[in-house]
């Protein structure tokens, strides 16, 4: 999604801004631009496809290639926004690509989210003169500053604030003005405090190797940057606010690849560490945990509801067995974006949790917005510190995973299980069932990495694996949701078709497609019941000639089935809560192994964002 960046300072700000917007690359984005004050005038330059790579046409340069010579920035200002584009509103071009300045060259702005009633604003604007050089709902903000200027460049930003309908943040330089607006209302926006500089963007990768020293702003808030270092954060009816400094928790190492080709495999191999993050500071005072973390749980909890999108979503299917079976109450995990459009019934005694890695999914913060407004009992489990999910939920628990790059998301997946474990411990009143969940939970480093024993067996058989057109993916009970995930993984970075499917639903439709085009790829660990059950369906499969992989606990059971094409992955017993962690590593390690055999760009791949902030 969109990313915006903005500084203001003694540097050279188009160097900032320009390493800022490589940083903020792995939101996903179309094109990018950066905007600037060159001899009193206000200059743009964009580019479309990716910040420093040629990969749109040849010949035509990127934005590096654009803002420098000789390896050197060839431009130097103190005031400089930039922006990546994700398109919404017009094809990803440089006519379209932000900053968009007013007609008259007086302001320049760059903007994240959607102006609902932009239709409406052009067409009064152009009504009164104004043309519009882009298919943007964004140009709105620039021509509307304008008209509203008389002299006074922030009373001409809160004139427009009034007019404006939807999601959005933006910042913006004035031609005359030596200051950066900022400002927010349903789109992220945090301030940077640097030495004698301020740095304004979507989230703190842009700055967080020049200051530590954060400010966020809440909703309906903007910032008024000025040099030296100086600002104030004020309403948009412009009362004066005092925000408090908080500290950027994380360093630059961990947004660095350290040595992995990608950040997606760097990433992968870290959960050994980031799962232990997610439960170390917690395992030994559960019930503490209770009052900090889920301050108020009602008593007789009427249902448990998972609320996230994509990977997260997953997660919250895993919740949702974990919480039937185990805690007894029912539960159910539902896609954000379906559930905001259907009216939901919510009880006062309903528990929602709403599960993010960026805590900023649109769909999931409106779907939580809607259940508070309910009465529920509202909460998050969220990856980003400070973001807008964890703001609004006010409640729940952080994972401590660190960054996550890569746009597929991975290590976020493993520590939600754990988070979602550790609340569902809060409400089964059981000691024995949280002793064995803490002490299998402490054995999960040492098993995350057993798992990559088998790193080079899934590397070596990735030329054949590769040749499939499609995969079917197959779990029953607690590995659905992470046949679903292994299928979404190979979708989003390998571009192949893969499907996730209940095994026990596979004969009902599913089977029809066996062939020696399509992979079966099975989840087969955990109870008997539910072992011997998927394994009949992976018999079924081989009755069928279907080529097969399989990931389980139990080789030698699986082996009597399989013939000379079919693959096995061993990976460690654990108990069924906690082995949706250890199965999804080998399908990660496989979606990623057959993405790069194939050349595909891993960590921003074509068309996904990383955060997605429109509905
Ligand atoms: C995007 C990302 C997915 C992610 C989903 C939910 O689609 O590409 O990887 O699972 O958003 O994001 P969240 O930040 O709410 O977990």
């Amino acid at each position: 999604m969109c990313g915006i960046v903005g500084y203001i300072g003694n540097d050279n700000g188009i160097e900032v801004v320009f390493n800022g917007l490589v940083r903020l690359e792995y939101r996903g984005y179309d094109s990018v631009g950066i905007g600037f004050k060159e001899n009193g005038k206000i200059k743009t330059i964009k580019s479309v496809g990716r910040i420093q790579k040629s990969d749109v046409a040849p010949g035509m340069p990127n934005l590096e290639e654009k803002l420098k010579e000789d390896g050197k920035f060839k431009f130097s200002s103190h005031i400089v926004i930039g922006h990546t584009r994700w398109a919404t509103h017009g094809a990803p071009n440089e006519r379209n690509a932000h900053p968009h300045v007013s007609m008259s060259g007086r302001f320049a702005i760059v903007h994240n989210g959607i102006i609902e009633n932009y239709y409406t604003l052009k067409k009064e604007l152009e009504s009164k003169g104004y043309k519009f050089a882009s298919e943007t709902d964004s140009e709105v903000i620039a021509h509307l500053i304008d008209y509203f200027y008389d002299s006074d460049f922030l009373e001409a930003v809160k004139k427009t604030l009034t007019k404006l309908n939807g999601a959005y943040s933006f910042l913006v330089i004035s031609q005359k003005d030596d200051v950066l607006i900022g400002t927010k209302k349903g789109s992220p926006l945090c301030v940077g405090i640097g030495d004698n500089e301020i740095i304004i963007s979507s989230d703190e990768m842009p700055f967080v190797d020049r200051t530590k020293k954060v400010i966020y702003l809440s909703d309906n808030e903007l910032v008024v940057a000025q040099f030296n270092g100086k600002y104030d954060v004020k309403s948009f009816e412009g009362i004066n606010i005092e925000k408090e400094i908080k500290e950027v928790p994380y360093d630059i190492e961990a947004i660095t690849k350290g040595g992995y080709k990608h950040f997606m495999l760097k990433e992968i191999h870290e959960q050994s560490m980031t799962v232990k993050n997610t439960f170390i500071s917690r395992v030994d005072h559960i019930d503490t945990m209770l009052r900090d973390n889920f301050p108020n749980l009602p008593r007789n909890i009427n249902r448990v509801i998972y609320l996230g999108c994509g990977t997260s979503l997953y997660a919250g299917m895993v919740g949702m067995y974990i919480t039937e079976r185990y805690a007894h109450v029912p539960s159910r995990a539902e896609y954000a974006s379906e559930f905001i459009y259907r009216d939901p019934v919510i009880f006062r005694n309903d528990v929602c949790i709403a599960v993010s890695q960026s805590g900023e999914t649109a769909d999931t913060k409106e779907a939580l917005r809607i259940v508070k407004g309910k009465g529920a009992y509202i909460s998050g489990i969220v990856n980003t510190v400070g973001s807008q999910i964890a703001r609004l939920a006010g409640r729940g628990m952080y994972l401590h995973a660190g960054p996550e790059i890569g746009v597929a998301s991975t290590k976020a997946f493993t520590s939600q299980i754990i988070a979602i474990n550790l609340f569902n411990m809060l409400l089964i009143d059981n000691n024995s069932y949280k002793q064995e969940m803490i002490n299998e939970m402490k054995k999960l480093p040492m098993k995350i990495g057993e798992v990559f024993d088998t790193e080079d067996y899934i590397k070596d058989i990735t030329p054949e694996i590769a040749k499939y057109k499609s995969f079917l993916y197959l779990g029953r009970d607690i590995n659905y949701p992470v046949a679903l995930e292994g299928a979404l993984k190979m979708k989003e970075i390998a571009y192949i078709h893969a499907e996730g499917y209940s095994s026990g639903e596979m004969k009902h439709g599913p089977i029809a497609l066996v062939d020696e085009n399509m992979l079966s790829v099975f989840i087969i660990t955990g109870e008997k019941k539910i072992y011997q059950k998927t394994l009949n369906n992976l018999i079924e499969i081989k009755a069928r000639k279907g080529n097969v992989l399989v990931i389980t606990d139990n080789v030698g059971e699986v082996k009597k089935y399989l013939d000379n094409d079919d693959y096995v992955v061993r990976v460690p017993c654990t108990i069924p809560q906690l082995s949706p962690i250890i199965n999804i590593i080998p399908l990660q390690l496989l979606a990623y192994y057959v993405a790069d055999y194939l050349g595909r760009e891993i960590d921003k791949p074509r068309n996904l964002a990383k955060s997605v902030t429109v509905e």
